[in-house]
């Protein structure tokens, strides 16, 4: 059976991820590719509607372990019922955040034990992770400054935390990445956005190669 790609890009607040996304889907269905777009928290209905839940009812500041699961919950639905199935029809299936957005978010600057948000994650999707990941690496000031205005759903959750916070997500970023280099590629989101466009498609072209 053919198996498609699965691609998430991850990133602090403001580190241009959205536009990013956006640009790498329309550059590669322009090079014929069938992509399927999506998000998380969220992505298929169920998972949409725990997005709904957790930033109606300020979930970035539950206990941890209330966030951690629901995002699991969520991705987990996603998972199986709009990841696994597009994959398993060739497609190229990207995601704005995945499991990593957990990792560090809920894990490292939340607070939750690494080990406990890996057992979470066997339950949920077991050893189920991403072919490739596009790490957004940016410094905190910098991503703040820039995300600020932009008026999206969550202004008021994770955005309002403190700049500690944002570097305890950015270092647990690069952790990842360095710990996993097969998987994940960093890039640099202080460059100009162009920049940033090219070396996006460059590496997803080059994953694209590779897999066929
Ligand atoms: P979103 O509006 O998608 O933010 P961004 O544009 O920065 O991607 O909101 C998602 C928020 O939820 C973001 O602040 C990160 C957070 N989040 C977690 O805390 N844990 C997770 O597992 C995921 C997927 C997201």
């Amino acid at each position: 059976m053919q198996r498609g790609l699965f691609i998430t890009l991850e990133g602090g607040e403001g580190s241009g991820k959205s536009t990013q996304i956006a640009r790498l889907v329309a550059n590669l269905e322009a090079a014929g590719h069938s992509v399927v777009l999506t998000r998380e928290p969220g992505g298929s209905d169920a998972g949409e509607a725990m997005r709904d839940l957790f930033v109606a009812h300020g979930g970035a500041s539950w206990p941890v372990a209330a966030q951690a699961l629901l995002m699991f919950a969520a991705r987990s639905h996603h998972t199986e019922t709009l990841i696994k199935p597009a994959l398993a029809q060739g497609k190229i299936v990207i995601s704005d955040r995945y499991t990593d957005s957990t990792r560090v978010y809920q894990g490292v600057a939340g607070g939750m034990a690494a080990d406990k948000v890996e057992s979470i994650k066997q339950a949920a999707i077991g050893d189920f992770e991403p072919d490739m990941t596009l790490l957004l690496d940016i410094a905190p000031e910098v991503g703040l400054a820039r995300g600020q205005g932009r008026g999206n759903d969550t202004d008021t959750t994770f955005e309002t935390k403190t700049i500690a916070f944002h570097e305890m997500l950015r270092q647990g970023y690069l952790d990842i990445a360095r710990n996993d280099t097969k998987r994940c590629v960093v890039i640099d989101a202080a460059q100009d956005m162009d920049a940033i466009t090219a070396q996006i498609l460059e590496k997803t072209l080059e994953k694209i190669k590779q897999h066929v």
